[in-house]
C-alpha cells in the first residue's frame, strides 16, 4: 500500500426532508448570503427550488439564484456566476443539482477569489489560491461532486472539457434525500450508476499490491450498487435502492475507497472528449469507453481483471486459463449495462469513427511523458485503438 494523506472535510447531512436544513447548515459555515445554482428545470418542476429558498429564509440567510446550468457545465454560465456572486457580494455557495450544478458552483467559487480568468486555473496557467465555500443539495447519484477534490468545466468555444483537481474543491456540506432522485429519468439513473461504478473501477484496477482491504471495499461497493441500479431503474421510487446508490457516489468519489492505491482516470480522460463534442450524458459516455478500456488493458494484469469477475460478478475461475475468466467478467459487466440500457458502442452513442483520431489526439495528457492514465499509460495511438473497439 502507498503512503497516504485524506482529508474529506465535507459534512453529510443524511435522509428525508434533509433538503429543509440547507440554511442552518449556511449559517453553521457562516455564510450569509448565498448564491443558489441550479440546473435546467427539475428543481424548479419539483418544488425543490422553493424548499431551499423557504430553508434559507427560516435561517435568515440571504440569496440570490442563478439558475440554467446544461449538462457538461460550460464556462459561459461560470462567468455569468462569478459576475452575479461579486456584485451581489455573497460569501456562500449553494448548489442544488447534479455534477453539473456542483461543477459550476465551484467553479464560480474559485472565480470570484481569482484576479484573472477562471479558466487559467483549469488549463494550468495559474493555480487557485482561495475559493468561496460551497454546499450542496444533491440531487443525483452520479458525479461524487458532492464531496469529491475535482471540478469538470466545458470550454464552449473550443469544445475543451477540463477538470481541476483541488483540495478547495471539497463542499463544506452535502446535503443527501434519497427521495430527490426518484424524478429522474431511468436513463439518468442508469448513466449514475455507471459512473459511480467508473469511480470505484479507476481505483480497483491498480497496478498496486497488498491493499486487500481497499479491494474488498470496492468490490462491496460495486455489488451493492449493481443490486440497487438494477431496482432504481425499474422502480425509480424505491427509497432503499436510491439510498444506496446516493451513499456510493459519494465514497466512490472521495477516495475513500482508493486510498493507498495508484489509480488510472484513462478511462475518464477518454470520455471527456466524448462528452465534450457529442454532449454526451458522462455516464453513457463511460459505458462505452470503460469495457473497451478492459479489453485492451486486461492482458497486462490478468490477475487483477479475474478478480474483478469473480468476486464482482460471481464468475467461475478458470486457473488453466485466467484470461478466460477475465473476459467473462467484462461481458458480465457488458451484460449489466445492456440491462439498465447503457449503450455499449460508439454508434449507439452517436458518435462517429471518422472522429476517432481527433478524440484520441485531443485526451488530456495526464503524465510527464504526455501519455494518458495512472495505471496503464496510454498514447494516442493506444487511445485511438480503445476507440475502435468501442466502434462497432
Ligand atoms: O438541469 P436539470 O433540469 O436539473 O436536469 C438534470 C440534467 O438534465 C437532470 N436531473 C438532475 N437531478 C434530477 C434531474 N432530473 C430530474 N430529477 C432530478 N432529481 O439530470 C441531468 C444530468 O444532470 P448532471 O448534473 O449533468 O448529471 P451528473 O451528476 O451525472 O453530472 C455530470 C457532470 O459531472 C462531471 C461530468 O463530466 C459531467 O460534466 N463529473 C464531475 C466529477 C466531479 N466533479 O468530481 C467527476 C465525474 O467523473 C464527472 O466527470
Ligand atoms: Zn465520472
Amino acid at each position: 500500500m502507498k503512503d497516504f494523506v485524506h482529508c474529506v472535510p465535507t459534512r453529510f447531512v443524511f435522509g428525508r426532508g434533509a433538503e429543509l436544513k440547507a440554511g442552518e447548515q449556511i449559517r453553521d459555515f457562516g455564510g450569509t448570503k448565498a448564491l443558489i445554482l441550479y440546473g435546467g428545470g427539475s428543481a424548479v418542476r419539483s418544488g425543490l427550488l422553493e424548499r431551499v429558498q423557504k430553508a434559507l429564509s427560516d435561517a435568515g440567510v440571504e440569496y440570490v439564484c442563478l439558475g440554467g446550468v446544461q449538462p457538461n457545465p460550460r464556462d459561459t454560465l461560470v462567468y455569468r456566476g462569478i459576475e452575479l456572486a461579486r456584485r451581489e457580494g455573497v460569501d456562500f455557495i449553494l448548489a442544488v443539482g447534479g455534477g453539473s450544478v456542483i461543477d459550476t458552483g465551484k467553479a464560480v467559487a474559485h472565480g470570484v477569489c481569482y484576479d484573472g480568468d477562471f479558466w487559467d486555473l483549469w488549463c494550468g496557467k495559474a493555480k487557485s489560491r482561495a475559493a468561496l465555500p460551497v454546499g450542496v443539495v444533491l440531487t443525483m447519484s452520479a458525479a461524487g461532486s458532492e464531496s469529491s477534490n475535482s471540478c469538470v468545466i466545458t470550454r464552449e468555444a473550443t469544445k475543451t472539457k477540463r477538470g481541476l483537481r483541488s483540495e478547495l474543491n471539497r463542499p463544506r456540506f452535502a446535503i443527501m434525500n434519497p427521495e430527490l432522485p426518484m424524478t429522474l429519468p431511468p436513463y439518468q439513473i442508469a448513466s449514475g450508476a455507471t459512473d459511480i461504478l467508473a469511480h470505484i473501477m479507476e481505483r480497483y484496477f491498480t497496478c498496486e499490491t497488498e491493499v486487500d482491504l481497499t479491494d474488498r471495499l470496492c468490490e462491496g461497493a460495486m455489488t451493492a450498487v449493481i443490486r440497487a441500479a438494477r431496482i432504481a431503474v425499474k422502480h425509480p421510487d424505491c427509497y432503499d435502492a436510491q439510498a444506496q446508490l446516493m451513499w456510493a457516489s459519494t465514497i466512490a468519489h472521495n477516495d475513500t475507497l482508493g486510498v493507498g492505491r495508484v489509480q488510472d482516470f484513462g478511462s475518464h480522460q477518454i470520455e471527456h472528449e466524448l462528452s465534450a463534442l457529442y454532449d454526451v450524458a458522462h455516464g453513457a459516455g463511460l459505458a462505452v469507453v470503460f469495457p473497451a478500456w478492459m479489453r485492451y488493458h486486461m492482458h497486462r494484469n490478468v490477475a487483477r481483471f479475474a478478480q474483478f469477475a469473480v468476486r464482482v460478478y460471481g464468475c467461475e475461475m478458470n486457473f488453466e486459463r485466467p484470461e478466460e475468466t477475465a473476459l467473462r467478467g467484462i461481458e458480465a459487466h457488458e451484460a449489466f449495462l445492456r440491462e439498465i440500457g447503457m449503450p455499449l458502442t460508439l454508434k449507439e452513442l452517436g458518435a462517429r469513427s471518422e472522429d476517432i483520431p481527433a478524440l484520441a489526439a485531443g485526451t488530456k495528457k495526464t503524465n510527464p511523458d504526455g501519455t494518458t492514465g495512472g495505471v496503464f499509460h496510454m498514447t494516442a495511438q493506444d487511445i485511438e485503438a480503445i476507440l475502435r473497439l468501442a466502434d462497432r
